[in-house]
């Protein structure tokens, strides 16, 4: 059986992901380091395993997770659908379960608002709330504050990110803490409200309720 660490440890995977990571740094992207697979990865696996998903269920949340933004080697634009197809070609060296494969290729090439990303399984759905909710200042490269786009300053704008999972209740919140000098609510709920509106519909893909709370109010 393919693991996490096994995928973690693929030299191939490391090396695709840091030029990809560097690629769309020349081009002013924000952050999309090995940080930001591993808190995705581990994310997922909470949200599958909290809500009561098979152990190996969640495992390949975790795979999901690491692997997502893999295609931003070929393009930012479409990267989960080269992601998907880059991850194809790697699990399928290493191996791994057909069945499990498509799980993680609908998963990785759903995660996209741009590309009208949808929860078409249980790990494309964990992966939508894990990537979306994080959001935080330290993954704006720019540090020039005229050059922010409004993605930059959103992201900019977030001093703490959180997401919890009430198993019980089935209710999936995102806590967020934004500072106001550099963007009002207001406008952070106007930028991220499709992504917002895409993690809602994938909470209730998972039978749960969704919560965006920002600065103490409910938003959503
Ligand atoms: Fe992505
Ligand atoms: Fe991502």
């Amino acid at each position: 059986m393919v693991t996490l660490d096994m995928v973690r440890n693929n030299p191939l995977v490391k090396q695709y992901m840091q030029i990809g990571n560097e690629y769309i740094g020349n081009i002013g992207a924000i952050e999309h380091n090995m940080y930001h697979a591993e808190q995705t990865s581990r994310l997922c696996y909470h949200i599958l395993s909290s809500l009561g998903y098979s152990e190996r269920e969640s495992e390949l949340g975790s795979i999901a997770g690491f692997l997502h933004d893999i295609g931003n080697l070929v393009n930012r634009y479409g990267h989960g659908m080269s992601g998907a197809l880059l991850s194809f070609n790697i699990l399928l060296e290493m191996n791994m379960d057909p069945e499990e494969i498509a799980t993680i290729m609908g998963a990785i090439g759903n995660h996209e608002e741009q590309a009208r990303g949808n929860a078409v399984n249980n790990v494309a759905a964990a992966l939508i709330l894990a990537d979306k909710s994080d959001v935080h200042r330290s993954r704006v490269r720019k540090r020039d504050m005229a050059v922010f786009t409004p993605r930059d300053r959103v992201n900019y704008a977030v001093t703490s990110s959180e997401l919890q999972v009430d198993a019980t209740e089935r209710v999936i919140s995102m806590i967020i803490e934004i500072d106001t000098t550099v963007c009002s609510v207001m406008e952070y709920f106007e930028i991220f409200l499709t992504k917002m509106l895409m993690s809602r519909r994938a909470a209730e893909y998972l039978n749960c309720e969704f919560e965006l709370v920002i600065n103490g109010n409910k938003l959503l």
